[in-house]
């Protein structure tokens, strides 16, 4: 086993079970071109976005951290003409290449793209939102996920990303600011009464990573 074929592996599975998909290619592509961290989630997380706002039949969804809208394309088609998504992000200039490739994706008119801080933005929303995906700076994590649950109904699918940063997460010692507020998050997800949450770590295109999925109680 190595991070080649956990990669290998993965790319067998987003042939096989997400395919060729021209506007997610061209978001990739866009996202590239314009100089942005390929930190999105990968074709298969992406996936997983779009198959859990589906059975939990979110129309209303929150994402923190929009990056160059990969991960939004997916949950603005997971909900449908009707639904709506609000995502936050933090960097004007990847706001700027996120609602390009969102309107040529066709999904344009159901985001609504907050550019800010997460701190400034959260608390100028009005919920409910029946889904929160949670992909920004990792030292927010609690914050974020307070966000979510006072935005939140019950029911409300939560899921967050990177929680396992190479297995970092075990290190008590770690002085990364990212692994401190990974573990802060999971360890809050694991106390605070307001969620009921598993975690799955993950390997492939992305490394050895994972999410958590929370509901909100
Ligand atoms: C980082 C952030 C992400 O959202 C991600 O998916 C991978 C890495 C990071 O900040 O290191
Ligand atoms: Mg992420």
């Amino acid at each position: 086993s190595t991070p080649a074929a956990w990669a290998a592996a993965d790319v067998f599975l987003a042939d096989t079970l997400v395919g060729h998909d021209p506007a997610l290619e061209a978001a990739l592509d866009a996202q590239r071109a314009a100089g942005l961290p390929e930190i999105e989630v990968a074709p298969v997380g992406g996936k997983l976005l779009s198959v859990l706002a589906r059975m939990s039949g979110a129309r209303r969804v929150l994402e923190i951290g929009t990056l160059g809208g990969y991960s939004t394309i997916w949950l603005a088609r997971a909900v449908g003409p009707e639904g709506s998504v609000v995502t936050i992000e933090a960097e004007a200039d990847n706001a700027a290449v996120a609602r390009a490739s969102i309107d040529a994706a066709g999904v344009g008119d159901r985001v609504d793209i907050r550019i800010g801080r997460g701190e400034q933005v959260l608390p100028t929303l009005e919920g409910p939102f029946d889904l929160v995906f949670i992909d920004a700076d990792k030292e927010s994590n609690t914050i974020y996920l307070d966000w979510a649950a006072r935005l939140g109904h019950s029911g409300t699918v939560i899921v967050l990303d990177n929680i396992g940063r190479e297995g970092e997460i075990v290190r008590e010692d770690s002085t990364d600011s990212k692994v401190i507020g990974t573990r802060d998050g999971l360890r809050m997800l694991g106390e605070d009464p307001r969620f009921d949450a598993t975690a799955l770590q993950t390997v492939g295109v992305k490394g050895w990573d994972g999410v958590a999925i929370a509901l909100v109680v």
